[in-house]
């Protein structure tokens, strides 16, 4: 992809590109003869992913969602609830081996999950945040969420809000873009 295709995407192609690169990892995941990786390898490269993915959008979109949709706060909660299952689930399977009786079952569990919560992500929120909110605001959430997606945590914490974890990272509140560019920065030397 060329520079100038990638900069006219905004922060929901990336979200749904993102959507699309776990439903893949989770489909090798849960097929029993064509995967191409070790299953845990790709088990931790998946967690990872969500794990990373909810928390930029917790941080950045479902703020905008809040903002610009009548029923905002009540998609969010439902959102936020339906990513504390995800993580609990991701949970579980980071205390499994590929080869243990409960591992099928968790990886099942997580391909309904996620499905229903992308749906509503990609055919309902979506495309009424793109309908409210300037392309250039989507396009700058994009950065943001990039970035956030580089520092957050690689691994479930069910029991902690993402909102709490990533706090803990970046530090609170004001001027987070710079403490987030800080932490980011701290990262790549340190
Ligand atoms: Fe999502
Ligand atoms: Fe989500």
């Amino acid at each position: 992809m060329s520079d100038a295709e990638h900069a006219t995407e905004d922060v929901l192609d990336l979200l749904a590109e993102e959507h699309h690169e776990a439903e893949q990892m989770l489909e090798e995941l849960s097929s029993q003869d064509k995967q191409e990786h070790d299953p845990r390898e790709l088990a931790d490269r998946l967690t990872a992913s969500l794990v990373r993915h909810s928390v930029a959008e917790e941080m950045y979109v479902y703020p905008a969602m809040r903002e610009h949709l009548e029923d905002g706060d009540a998609a969010v909660e439902h959102d936020i609830s339906e990513h504390q299952e995800l993580e609990e689930l991701l949970k579980r399977l980071e205390g499994l081996e590929p080869g243990d009786e409960q591992w099928p079952e968790v990886v099942a569990a997580l391909r309904e999950t996620p499905a229903d919560h992308v749906a509503d992500e990609e055919n309902d929120h979506f495309p009424r945040l793109r309908a409210e909110v300037p392309e250039d605001v989507l396009i700058d959430l994009r950065d943001k969420v990039e970035m956030a997606e580089q520092v957050a945590p690689t691994r479930p914490h069910p029991s902690a809000p993402h909102s709490e974890l990533f706090h803990k990272i970046v530090g609170p509140g004001v001027g987070m873009v710079d403490r987030l560019r800080d932490a980011l920065a701290g990262r790549m030397t340190g």
